[in-house]
């Protein structure tokens, strides 16, 4: 009797039932058990089957339905404790380490002179880094024909681009440009440090790059003297570079200080013995100072008859390569993680 074996037939294909995937179980559950599925086929010709082959048959039909329906279950079940697995939140796992990350060396010296000026009443100011001829030159007494200016040092800005013409628009060589800014705005007495990056135009080296970073002072009262600017170099000196530190001052010349000098401390990477960073002089030079030059001051508008001041200039690349010896200027803005990373716990 063909629904005899079709059942049988069947039987022996649903308790073999596989799936691959949750998909692929459901297709199965349609081609057997769904409306038009092939069990519900046979259902529908047990209604002709002969009245005393009815309990027989009906038993086995009731049978391949159960045993589809729960090998169906089976095969779901087992997708279902996948899943469930491959979810399970495991909270015994340690976290991913976060990445902090750390500040530039630049950025933690320049905030150390910060600091230490801060000590003694100094105050931040900052300045523009387009600025034009008259505060970076002009009104800081150099002469017109001063070769500073000169486009080989300086970057200057093109009004029209790719026109290059005469113009008075430049970025800052130095951050000198924010004491006439200063001088012009406010009153003495004035006690401020400028930081900023400075441009010029040179070819990129270990030693020389066309930015680095400034950080000026400025200090302009009634009675100021060269012996203040010393004293307060040298206690900057020894906060930044420890209290055996000396100091000496040579003649110098710039145009906008009078006198001028230049400041060398005492090589801290050999103590002042002579080494290879100090070319075995045992001193290195440091920054740029001297009184203010009364020419300064009145083409700021400060009577240089009532007030006088002093002023100093310091390369914070140079400050950084001697506080962590760090040999090559480049290292500073290649932004090398492995380079910076060294300065995670300072
Ligand atoms: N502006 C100078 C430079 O860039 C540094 C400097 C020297 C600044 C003497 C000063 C100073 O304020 O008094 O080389």
């Amino acid at each position: 009797m063909a629904l005899r074996d079709n059942i049988q037939s069947l039987l022996a294909q649903v308790q073999d039932m596989k799936a691959n995937s949750a998909d692929e179980l459901e297709a199965l559950r349609i081609k057997y058990l769904s409306k038009k599925g092939e069990i519900t086929a046979l259902f529908n010709e047990f209604r002709n089957v002969a009245p005393e082959e009815k309990r027989e048959l009906g038993q086995m039909l009731n049978q391949l339905r159960q045993q589809a329906e729960s090998r169906v279950n089976e095969l779901r079940e087992q997708f279902e404790a996948k899943k469930a697995e491959a979810e399970r939140l495991d909270l015994t796992r340690t976290p991913d380490p976060i990445a902090l990350g750390t500040r530039h060396p630049l950025s933690l010296v320049r905030e150390e002179i910060e600091d230490i000026f801060a000590r003694i009443g100094f105050t931040v100011e900052q300045g523009p880094e387009v600025e034009d001829d008259k505060h970076v030159y002009g009104m800081l007494n150099f002469a017109p024909e001063h070769p500073a200016r000169d486009m080989q040092d300086t970057f200057f800005i093109e009004k029209e681009i790719g026109v290059q013409k005469p113009t008075d628009v430049l970025l800052r060589s130095h951050t000198s440009s924010v004491q006439t800014r200063v001088m012009t705005t406010r009153k003495p007495p004035i006690r401020v440090l400028c930081p900023g990056r400075v441009y010029r135009n040179e070819a990129i080296s270990a030693r020389a790059h066309c930015f680095f970073h400034q950080v000026e002072g400025l200090y302009i009262d009634k009675n100021v003297s060269f012996a203040d600017l010393r004293e307060a170099l040298l206690y900057f000196s020894k906060e930044m570079f420890g209290a055996e530190t000396q100091i000496r001052l040579r003649p110098s010349y710039f145009p906008f200080t009078e006198p001028s000098a230049e400041m060398d401390i005492s090589c801290n990477i050999c103590g002042g013995k002579g080494c290879s960073f100090c070319k075995g002089t045992g001193w290195v030079e440091i920054l740029g100072c001297g009184m203010v030059d009364p020419n300064v001051l009145e083409a700021c508008g400060i009577d240089s008859k009532v007030y006088s001041g002093f002023a100093f200039g310091m390369g914070v690349e140079r400050i950084t390569n001697l506080k962590y010896r760090v040999k090559d200027l480049r290292l500073f803005s290649e932004n090398d993680v492995r380079f910076l990373r060294q300065f995670e716990s300072c």
